[in-house]
């Protein structure tokens, strides 16, 4: 049995409202049940929150809670965040990075991500499916 912890940053409690035509129309809900469903007998959490010290002091507390792996969306904080890096450097914990939409084919300033190369795996430009395909990924490397 694995233990997944899923981290989504900030705005993306908005998801379903938050510009549709990027976002789409799922709620952070639905992609939450579906996780759920997908992880079956796994142990899996999904936390949102709009704080950058909230995912760091989650990153440290998953060492202390045995996390096999987690599945993030940092959101904005990819492109800014060298605090998120070095709380990923600081505990090890396997990551799986995720984006809904094609961050190459947006604005320069959302090309760099501070995770992605200490990821095992970055998905992005799938929307929701992105999520379960790296709880797919998860699931049989660490299951
Ligand atoms: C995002 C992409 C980021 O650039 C943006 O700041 C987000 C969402 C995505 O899922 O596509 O909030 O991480």
């Amino acid at each position: 049995m694995a233990k997944i912890l899923v981290i989504h940053g900030p705005n993306l409690n908005l998801l379903g409202t938050r510009e549709q035509p990027l976002y789409g129309k799922t709620t952070l809900k639905a992609i939450n049940q579906e996780l759920s469903r997908l992880a079956k007998n796994n142990s899996i959490e999904c936390i949102q929150t709009n704080s950058e010290l909230e995912i760091i002091n989650t990153i440290h507390d998953a060492k202390k809670r045995k996390i096999d792996a987690i599945i993030i969306n940092p959101a904005a904080f990819s492109h800014t965040s060298i605090a998120i890096r070095d709380a990923f450097l600081a505990v090890q914990i396997p990551f799986y990075e995720v984006h809904l939409t094609n961050i190459f084919a947006r604005e320069t300033y959302r090309h760099n991500s501070y995770l992605s190369d200490l990821s095992i795996g970055i998905v992005c430009g799938f929307g929701p499916q992105g999520y379960y395909a790296a709880l797919n990924a998860a699931l049989e490397k660490f299951s």
